[in-house]
């Protein structure tokens, strides 16, 4: 199928959309983003006369929707193989966002055809910092969209009973206050190994610092944002709340432990 044969069949295929739905009413196509319904206007801005609808996008942004990995994620059934390769995707879909306004800059490249000067992210500028263990599990989904970026490490385990932070080890890439970092943990629990990690990297000068993880806890999301306001926090899901455990419901039970197949 050529390129105009292609568009035109998702236009016919927007069209019938369309025709089911009321003036005003939107629709979310996954890959292609959002739509709100309007009636046609006529090519001189009048309604035309045959009436009708359309849809034009209700904003630019192509909606991140890891809603099916998730629900997998969740699942006990699932393996460590197929948990491992999900946490990598949805790293990767989340990564797609949070690195959106990352500064690219231009470089030269010469396709088959001629030399052109096109926009690439400069992995000098980011550095990964997963919270061992579990944060480790998004890395390459985020690496696999800047190959270059630098990665650091910070050891963190929770102690059963308090529930609070043990760190046990810190490598961050220098110099660090150059760099936007992107914290990764797929937990945010009760927020205090995120909170723990965020205050290491700024003691040695990180400024520009972003955290993702696929599952939160409302508890956790409000510590993290009292203590690190300037932090932009990136969710895969908000779950409803944490246990007597400090575990997150529904969550999907140790996230280090499905990873790495410890249990
Ligand atoms: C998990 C998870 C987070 C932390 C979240 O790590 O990966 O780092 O708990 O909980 P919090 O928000 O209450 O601090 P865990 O302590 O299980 O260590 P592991 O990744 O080595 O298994
Ligand atoms: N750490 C996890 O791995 N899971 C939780 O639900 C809470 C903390």
């Amino acid at each position: 199928m050529s390129f105009n044969e292609a568009t035109n069949a998702v236009d016919a295929i927007m069209e019938t959309i369309a025709e089911t739905m009321h003036k005003g009413e939107s629709v979310t196509l996954v890959g292609f983003g959002s739509f709100v319904v309007q009636e046609r206007k006529a090519r001189n801005g009048h309604n035309s006369a045959t009436g009708g609808s359309m849809l034009i996008p209700a904003k630019r942004q192509v909606k991140f929707r890891p809603g099916s990995k998730i629900s997998i994620l969740r699942d006990k059934e699932t393996g460590t193989n197929e948990f491992r390769k999900l946490v990598e995707e949805i790293a990767m879909l989340e990564g797609f966002e949070a690195l959106s306004d990352l500064p690219t800059e231009d470089v030269e490249i010469e396709t088959p055809i001629e030399t052109c000067m096109t926009p690439m992210i400069s992995g000098r500028k980011l550095a990964i910092v997963p919270i061992l263990r579990a944060g480790l599990g998004m890395v390459p989904g985020v690496l696999s969209l800047v190959p270059t970026a630098k990665v650091g490490h910070i050891g963190m385990y929770r102690n059963e009973e308090t529930h609070e932070p043990v760190p046990y080890y810190c490598k961050l890439p220098h110099p660090i206050e150059e760099r936007t970092i992107v914290v990764t943990d797929p937990m945010l629990a009760t927020g205090g190994s995120a909170v723990d990690a965020i205050d290491q990297i700024k003691k040695v000068g990180g400024k520009q610092i972003k955290f993702m993880c696929i599952i939160a806890a409302p508890e956790g999301v409000e510590k993290l944002h009292k203590a690190h306001p300037d932090v932009q926090i990136y969710i895969g899901h908000l779950d409803r709340e944490l246990n007597a455990d400090a575990y997150i419901c529904p969550g999907l039970g140790d996230a280090g432990d499905r990873i790495f197949g410890t249990k």
